[in-house]
């Protein structure tokens, strides 16, 4: 039974290091956040995206890195928390050669304590432009292993959809279930195939309306207009586009038994949680199901630097793979403690990530990553 709130406080700690840059030469300005590198190097990826203000460029790196902390401490990987954030000039599609140059020689600057990878806006050609300027760049792909993290996060998430609805529908199985998927890019896309060849029936939306057609074409899903989505009465909402799509008045309001999907930090604010939980809605912490893709990327990083003894790539993808189906554990674990403690299931994943950082090293990590 869902009981009360929690101290917001008791489920923060503060930002090691916050980085907000401006080069006049080439127009980059981007904010690099550190949360927390108690695991080890703060691991993130980096978005790009028009924002309004640099306040607002700051907020998001603020609150992406802190859920990176939370993500890679769940999911029993040696890094902490970190996320960078480039703010886009109008006009422009892309981040030039000069400011991919500038931001690599800004990441050589932090000497490894932080790692970037892809996230909306930056993708696998950025990723391999940027490592040439810097070591720092993952999600490029290294001897076969890591690359592209969105179709093992789009992966991931499909795991974790079975997982939340086993718990909140009794169901072992998306076949028959009709599903509201939020974006169509790398992740929200790979995921809609994943959930169409198992069954599911999907509803879609994207700004983007050639998406949409395409994913009409291609799972035979019905479009809808962006701003209806979360009104869709669905078994599944799968937000998959930007964050904070879960504001209080879509918590009260939305018809859904299950929200689960890629998207960071999808609660507006933590109380949405206590919202949703209060409606007896089963939410699958952003933080937790959306893990798989910086466990690949972390699979990068440990092969490229030789972490383990006599690393191979098999065994290597061993420890990928335990860790992405782990996600289903991971889940079903804070659903019942949350179910326990009375509590949001946000709250009782971040009181998880917690109680990992407090044992303070990765391995012990992995007794919630088994
Ligand atoms: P993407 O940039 O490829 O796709 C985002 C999609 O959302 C685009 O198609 C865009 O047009 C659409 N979109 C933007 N605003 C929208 C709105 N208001 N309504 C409907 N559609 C909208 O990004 P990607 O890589 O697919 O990531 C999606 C989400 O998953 C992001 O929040 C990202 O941070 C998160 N994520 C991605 C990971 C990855 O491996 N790519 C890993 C973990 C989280």
């Amino acid at each position: 039974m869902f009981i009360s709130s929690v101290e917001q406080s008791e489920l923060q700690l503060p930002h090691e290091q916050v980085v907000v840059r401006h080069d006049a030469a080439s127009g980059l300005s981007a904010v690099i956040a550190l949360h927390n590198t108690q695991l080890g190097p703060a691991a993130g990826g980096c978005r790009r995206w028009s924002y309004v203000s640099t306040d607002a460029a700051v907020e998001d790196a603020l609150r992406l890195s802190e859920g990176m902390t939370f993500k890679n401490a769940l999911a029993g990987i040696p890094f902490g928390g970190g996320k960078s954030v480039i703010i886009a000039r109008p006009g422009e599609d892309a981040p030039t050669s000069e400011q991919l140059a500038v931001f690599g020689q800004w990441l050589n600057e932090l000497a490894g304590r932080y790692i970037t990878a892809e996230d909306v806006g930056m993708g696998v050609a950025q990723m391999q432009e940027l490592a040439r300027h810097t070591k720092f760049a993952a999600g490029t792909g290294h001897r076969g292993v890591g690359g592209d993290p969105s179709p093992k996060t789009a992966y991931g998430v499909f795991v974790g959809i079975k997982s939340a609805i086993e718990y909140g529908l009794n169901r072992a199985s998306v076949n028959g279930l009709h599903i509201s998927v939020q974006g169509l890019g790398a992740v929200g896309m790979a995921l809609c195939a994943l959930l169409h060849q198992a069954g599911a029936r999907l509803t879609v939306a994207d700004i983007e309306p050639c998406r949409v057609a395409l994913a009409k074409q291609r799972f035979g899903a019905t479009g809808v207009d962006v701003k209806d989505i979360n009104k869709v009465a669905a078994d599944v909402f799968a937000p998959c586009a930007l964050g904070g799509v879960i504001n209080e008045a879509v918590a009260h309001e939305i018809d859904v038994s299950v929200i689960a999907g890629a998207a960071n930090n999808q609660l507006l604010h933590n109380h949405c949680g206590d919202i949703l939980a209060g409606r007896g809605i089963t939410y699958a912490p952003d933080f937790v199901i959306n893990a798989a893709g910086v466990i690949s990327v972390g699979q990068e990083c440990l092969m490229r630097n030789n972490y383990f003894q006599q690393a191979d790539t098999l065994s290597l993808q061993r420890w990928a793979e335990s860790r992405i189906q782990g996600i289903a554990y991971r889940l079903t674990r804070i659903f019942d403690m949350a179910s326990a403690k009375g509590c949001s299931t946000d709250t009782a994943a971040k009181r998880l990530a917690l109680s990992v950082l407090a044992q303070g090293d990765a391995q012990r990590g992995e007794t919630v990553a088994a």
